[in-house]
């Protein structure tokens, strides 16, 4: 039996594994989650020495753990492939939004639902069962592999990059791949060039020593939820355009050629305002949605909060107003720079009523990847046989911040091969995985490593 057969006939029992990995409650966010998180790495060390890994550790960091696992059984000739992933998950809120309960995976037609699945628990699978694959058909793999499996993604990866700095010589590999993003459809697959960076930073606004009555004080006291708001208001003009001075300062201009490219990605508008339950778009003027989404740089409130959120009416004016704001980056606008500005700007026009304190709570820098490389042909080609079409090329709005991390700490430009959906949920209630680009996904990466065997011999 060949490995592509071995993973063909057990679909099945892959995903009853894949769930009992889905079960764990791996939120990297919230401390309350920290025995989840470490028993999605122990769960992970244990199912890649299944898989055949000779080594699988859990490598403890300032953060949530590494898990560490090598398997260089194809030779000193043979390339070898670092797979990157993350075991961490979003937070499931809202929880009553959920049909089936998020930590209760679910299959119901061609998905599977939980979450985590398709960001990234399912995805990565993918890598460790056509390891598993290749163990019980050919003993190995056709080329070396050392998989990085953090439990930072979710929070910036904060604790990722020293680990990276410091272990150069152990993760020295030819060719990295992050299985970590989506393609377009189940026919039309996609490799990304480009992710965008972020910049995340939270802000209070302080009015009154404490909350006040509304009837005593309203008038001549400012309310802090009224000077947030407004100075939040004043960061888009009315067309869409960011006002932070100096924002776009460094935005790296698209050129003729890119756009053009970019415009011949297929794009369904319809489809689009209906994934998004949208009316229309939105946005930076003179752009189209793929660019507005991918290659320029957006500020987004994410959550805004204070005063009294709860049952029924209470009368006061709040003492402080908070809001979390997240930017996303393209090259070559820094995240610290960036953060700074907005900071500074708040501040610039904060009126004389009120204090307003922020603080960065983390960031990732935006990625360009090489286009044209022998691993990216590779995986072109294997994607052509897993999913039966050469994939188009793409940027994307997300961000991976480990990507920056392995071109300027390893040198390498990592292979952005995803199987994911756009419309899998990824953060959002139902996040699921679409059980066919699961399958098709361990086909892919057997034939990206057979592909990437060959050009070396
Ligand atoms: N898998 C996503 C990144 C992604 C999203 C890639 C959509 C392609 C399409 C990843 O898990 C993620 O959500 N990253 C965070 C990183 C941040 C916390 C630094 C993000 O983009 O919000
Ligand atoms: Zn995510």
């Amino acid at each position: 039996m060949t490995p592509f057969e071995y993973a063909q006939s057990h679909g099945e029992a892959f995903v009853e594994e894949l769930k009992s990995f889905l079960r764990i409650p791996s939120v990297s966010t919230d401390p309350a989650y920290r025995e989840g998180i470490r028993r999605a790495a122990g769960m992970l060390r244990q199912r890649l020495l299944e898989a055949g890994f000779e080594r699988a550790e859990i490598i403890p960091t300032e953060g949530h753990p590494v898990v560490y696992a090598e398997w260089m059984a194809a030779g000193e000739e043979a390339p070898t492939v670092l797979v990157y992933g993350h075991y961490d998950v979003q937070p499931p809120d809202p929880l009553e939004l959920w049909e089936t309960p998020p930590f209760e995976p679910t299959v119901r037609g061609d998905y599977l639902y939980a979450r985590g699945v398709a960001d990234d628990k399912g995805q990565l699978y993918t890598h460790l069962k056509a390891a598993e694959a290749c163990y019980r058909t050919r003993g190995r793999p056709p080329v070396n592999l050392k998989c990085l499996f953090e439990g930072e993604e979710e929070i910036g990866s904060v604790h990722l990059e020293p680990f990276i700095r410091e272990h150069r010589d152990l993760l020295a590999a030819d060719v990295a791949v992050i299985s970590d993003s989506h393609i377009l459809r189940p026919d039309l697959p996609a490799i990304l060039y480009g992710l965008r960076g972020l910049a995340y930073v939270e802000i209070t606004v302080s009015g009154p020593a404490h909350d006040l009555h509304s009837g005593s004080y309203g008038g001549a006291v400012h309310n802090p939820l009224h000077a947030l708001a407004a100075m939040i208001a004043a960061l888009h003009d009315e067309e869409g355009r960011i006002t932070v001075p100096g924002f776009y300062d460094k935005v790296r201009p698209l050129t003729e050629e890119e756009r053009e490219e970019l415009a011949r990605i297929p794009f369904d508008r319809e489809a689009w305002l209906k994934e998004t339950g949208v009316p229309t778009d939105w946005g930076e003027p003179g752009y189209t949605i793929i660019e507005r989404t991918s290659a320029r740089p957006t500020l987004d409130l994410n959550g805004m909060w204070g005063g009294y959120t709860g049952e029924g009416a209470k009368t006061i004016i709040p003492a402080r107003a908070h809001a979390k704001i997240s930017m996303r980056l393209v090259p070559d606008q820094e995240p610290e720079e960036i953060a700074r500005l907005l900071l500074d700007y708040l501040q610039a026009i904060a009126p004389p009523t009120v204090r307003v304190e922020g603080r960065v709570l983390h960031g990732a820098p935006p990625a360009l990847i090489e286009r044209h490389s022998p691993a990216m042909e590779a995986a072109s080609r294997a994607y052509e046989f897993g999913f039966g079409k050469r994939p188009v090329l793409m940027r994307e709005g997300g961000s991976i911040p480990v990507v920056t991390t392995f071109q300027q700490e390893l040198g390498l430009q990592p292979v952005l091969m995803g199987f994911g959906l756009p419309d899998d949920g990824i953060h959002a209630p139902n996040e699921r995985f679409y059980l066919p680009n699961f399958y098709r996904g361990i086909q892919t990466v057997l034939a990206f490593w057979e592909a990437l065997a060959d050009g070396k011999a």
